[in-house]
């Protein structure tokens, strides 16, 4: 970012900080990478449902890196409002001047524009994404009275989590009804213990062996926890590992601890731990 050519570099081509410029390591699972080339193709909007950890944001990162399209992602959040999207004006020495939020800068440059954790944005603020969703593929910025031509290559692409995400913060039918949708889910034991080596930079041995302590707390999920262990949790297990952490130690600290305060369910996912590590 400190090259003297960077400055010039990113006058002539907006989107210079949003381009990935390294290829994320992602391993595919399915056909969704031919499924999602097909959707984008069509500047399909497209929503990724799967639980926490399982790998959506690392596919959308892989996914902008291979269309070679800039990324805006936005996390979103209950106190997100429509202006943090489409944008405001501000007030400056000079007087009043607009700013473009992610949504507008993303459909004016044509990115990807990745609106993490949808549903934890209030139903007001989701309806500003409805113009961009549809055939108009517009934005209209109201405040500055403007009407926004999304860029052709522009695409919107939303993430949740259906498991643990209460019924009342479902989306709308009108909105959900604008999306084409993959379903993710933790990769089988065998692409699972992959991505934990690589990731982690264990051997595959140890990686199989985690994955399947993995396995044990998916099937308590929903008899007294409410998500299993994630892919991501396993790649910190491994990590610790990897850094010289003995494995029981490292299990508890990134599998167990981070799951559950619940002394009994502990206690099951501490034998489970043993049973893999002594
Ligand atoms: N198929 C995969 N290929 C490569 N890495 C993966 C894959 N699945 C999971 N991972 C690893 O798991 C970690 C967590 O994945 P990611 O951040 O994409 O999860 P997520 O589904 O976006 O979770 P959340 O819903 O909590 O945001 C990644 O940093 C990566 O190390
Ligand atoms: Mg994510």
């Amino acid at each position: 970012m400190n090259s003297p050519a960077e400055p010039t570099a990113r006058a002539a081509d907006p989107a210079a900080r949003y381009r990935v410029r390294t290829q994320p390591w992602y391993r595919p699972v399915g056909a969704e990478v031919e499924q999602f080339e097909a959707a984008w193709g069509a500047r399909m909007p497209m929503m990724l449902k799967g639980p926490t950890g399982c790998g959506k944001s690392r596919f959308v990162e892989y996914m902008a890196w291979r269309l070679e399209r800039p990324l805006v992602t936005v996390a979103c959040n209950e106190d997100m409002t429509a202006a943090d999207l489409v944008g405001r004006f501000l007030l400056d020495r000079d007087g009043t001047r607009w700013q473009d939020g992610p949504l507008t800068l993303a459909a004016r440059i044509g990115a990807i524009c990745y609106l993490d954790e949808v549903v934890e944005a209030r139903q007001d603020t989701v309806v500003v994404i409805h113009p961009l969703t549809d055939h108009r593929r517009v934005l209209p910025l109201d405040k500055k009275g403007e009407l926004v031509e999304a860029h052709p290559d522009f695409q919107l692409v939303i993430s949740y989590n259906p498991g643990y995400q209460s019924l009342m913060k479902a989306l709308k039918p009108s909105t959900r009804q604008r999306f084409g949708a993959l379903d993710f889910d933790y990769p089988d034991a065998e692409a699972e213990a992959e991505v934990v080596a690589h990731e982690g930079g264990v051997p595959a041995e140890l990686a199989a062996r985690l994955v399947q302590v993995a396995a044990r707390s998916r099937n308590l999920k929903g008899h007294g926890l409410d998500e299993g262990i994630s892919t991501r949790l396993l790649v910190y297990a491994a990590t610790l590992i990897a850094r010289g952490i003995p494995a029981p130690e490292a299990c508890r600290i990134a599998l167990v601890r981070p799951l559950t305060d619940d002394p009994d369910m502990r206690e099951a996912l501490d034998a489970a731990v043993a049973t893999f590590f002594a």
